[in-house]
């Protein structure tokens, strides 16, 4: 009895001092994090970096110095001298790193900018979100490491355009929550994005529509002439401005489907016989029929050029190619595409058609010509059907069986499944009052609670579900979609994004035992959605 008694005292002791250690609100949740008790006043702090620390990360350092000082109303240094030492630690994974954080000093440790760069978002998130508040950092040590390199955003900027502000204010949020890929879809049958020399008409003509139509009412057109597109000068802008976040850029150029803006724009592609003619820079949603004629040698030259001038302006190492959503009604009528398909001797085999085979071609043609550019090709996983090179990366959006396949036939993979991770899809049940959405071109009041992508539903996705163990390597990681047919103003876009995407950044960050939906949405109460106030991001409020 009094050994039970001793117990429950002890507990109670232990409860209490637990109620005076605050809960870490930080999204991502880190991998390891051990608080301490007590706190370290950063008013005023100095900032002291490694003779050995590259530019990048003492710029970040310096960034993060200002910032503070206008949080705190007290200025802070950055030079010799104690403080909060940042120390390079070549041992450390490329976006790893500790803190330490003591009631004296505090100190970080990384191999370079990723690594700092991370802890710095850290430790932004441990302070208040608005000035004038206490500035103080709890004790505590935190180690951490992302479950997955590639932690990916896909921003649709064709059926909708926005503007290079709205970009990087998505690039903003996205580095707070540590995610490192935006995948940029700059070309569509509804609008052509970026400037390509050699082609001039792809943004001349090939940007503008006339018109768009009105939610899902196919025969509508708001009569309303409608574009837009990013000169490279402004790519580069937003190149150099997501690499100072740890972002790189993945650009898409879909093919050899979703082209009919360049077909309006270059005629001369086409397929024989295409239908309606003139073509058109396409006014409504889904998939056109009207396609590349890939049989066609000037069409392939075009592709290189394109993407010749894409691998140039872009850095990363992946382009991604597309490759959803081909029909092929057209090379079946096409002379050039047949005389292509018997040239190379393509046949109807193990249900695969010989037009699907043609395609193949088109990707490893693709594929050899970026290779030799230095650059490696991502495609939607339709480009698993036939035949794929080794090599190529699969993006599984249809669901993750097409990932699990390619996963354990060797090819990398980013999962990106409707099912979780397509932020164009309802965010409840609620149809009434949720703003229009594809979902609601199909949706019932029966259905919709299946086909809504709420933020709790993220937030359980494991891209590693179902894939044996010898294949998990093959995952790189996961990336959330948002397609933005019925998302035409940048209010609209975060509404769509956000708390999504902190779902996905620690689902895409955090190892399985870290995650807590719980915990999770008590930071997003107690911080993170105040924080999106204070950066002017909009945001679909939580559910009761
Ligand atoms: C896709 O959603 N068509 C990749």
């Amino acid at each position: 009895m009094k050994k039970t008694l001793f117990a429950a005292a002890f507990l109670a002791m232990l409860c209490g001092c637990a109620k005076d250690i605050p809960e870490l609100h930080v999204v991502p949740a880190p991998q390891s994090v051990e608080m301490k008790g007590g706190s370290l006043d950063v008013r005023g702090i100095n900032f002291n970096c490694d003779p050995a620390m590259d530019s990048a990360s003492a710029g970040a350092v310096r960034g993060f110095a200002e910032e503070l000082s206008r949080l705190c109303g007290r200025t802070c240094t950055v030079g010799e001298g104690k403080g909060v030492a940042f120390v390079v630690d070549a041992s450390m994974a490329p976006e790893a790193y500790s803190v330490r954080i003591g009631r004296k000093d505090a100190e970080v440790r990384a191999s370079g900018f990723g690594g700092f760069f991370y802890a710095l978002q850290t430790i932004r998130q441990m302070l208040p979100v608005a000035s004038g508040a206490q500035c103080k950092l709890p004790c505590c040590e935190i180690s951490d490491a992302p479950r997955f390199g590639y932690r990916g955003l896909m921003l649709d900027c064709c059926r909708h355009f926005f503007s290079v502000e709205e970009v990087k204010k998505v690039l903003d949020v996205m580095s707070v929550y540590k995610l490192n890929r935006l995948h940029w879809h700059l070309s569509e049958d509804q609008g052509w994005r970026i400037q390509i020399d050699k082609y001039p008409r792809l943004t001349e003509v090939g940007a503008w529509r006339n018109g768009t139509m009105v939610r899902g009412d196919w025969k509508s057109n708001d009569g309303i002439r409608y574009g837009g597109f990013y000169t490279k000068d402004q790519i580069r802008d937003v190149i150099e401005y997501a690499a100072a976040r740890g972002i790189t850029i993945v650009p898409e150029i879909d093919l050899p489907g979703h082209m009919q803006a360049a077909l309006a724009s270059y005629p001369e592609l086409g397929c024989k016989g295409s239908k309606p003619q003139p073509y058109e820079v396409w006014t409504v949603w889904g998939v056109s029929k009207q396609v590349l004629n890939v049989g066609n040698e000037k069409t392939m030259r075009f592709l290189e050029d394109v993407l010749g001038e894409v691998a140039d302006l872009f850095p990363g190492e992946y382009i991604h190619i597309g490759g959803d959503e081909c029909p092929r009604d057209e090379w079946k009528a096409d002379p050039q595409c047949q005389a292509k398909i018997r040239e190379l001797g393509l046949k109807d085999s193990d249900g695969v058609s010989a037009e699907a085979r043609l395609q193949n071609y088109v990707t490893a043609r693709m594929q050899k010509f970026l290779a030799s550019k230095g650059k490696k090709i991502i495609g939607w996983d339709e480009i698993l059907e036939g035949e794929l090179a080794p090599g190529a990366t699969v993006m599984s959006w249809r669901g993750t069986k097409g990932g699990i396949k390619a996963a354990g036939m060797g090819y990398d993979v980013i999962m990106a499944p409707t099912t979780y991770c397509y932020l164009d899809y309802i965010q409840s049940s609620d149809l009434e009052h949720e703003p229009f959405s594809i979902t609601h071109n199909w949706a019932t009041p029966e259905t919709v609670g299946d086909a809504a992508v709420t933020l709790e539903k993220l937030y359980g996705f494991d891209p590693l579900a179902e894939i044996p163990e010898e294949a998990r390597g093959h995952i790189l990681g996961m990336q959330c979609n948002l397609w933005t047919e019925y998302i035409a103003t940048p209010e609209h876009l975060e509404y769509m994004l956000f708390p999504r995407v902190l779902a996905l950044s620690e689902d895409a960050w955090c190892q399985p035992s870290v995650k807590d939906p719980e915990r999770f949405r008590r930071s997003l109460e107690s911080y993170q959605l105040p924080l999106l106030d204070k950066m002017g991001v909009n945001y679909r409020k939580l559910d009761k």
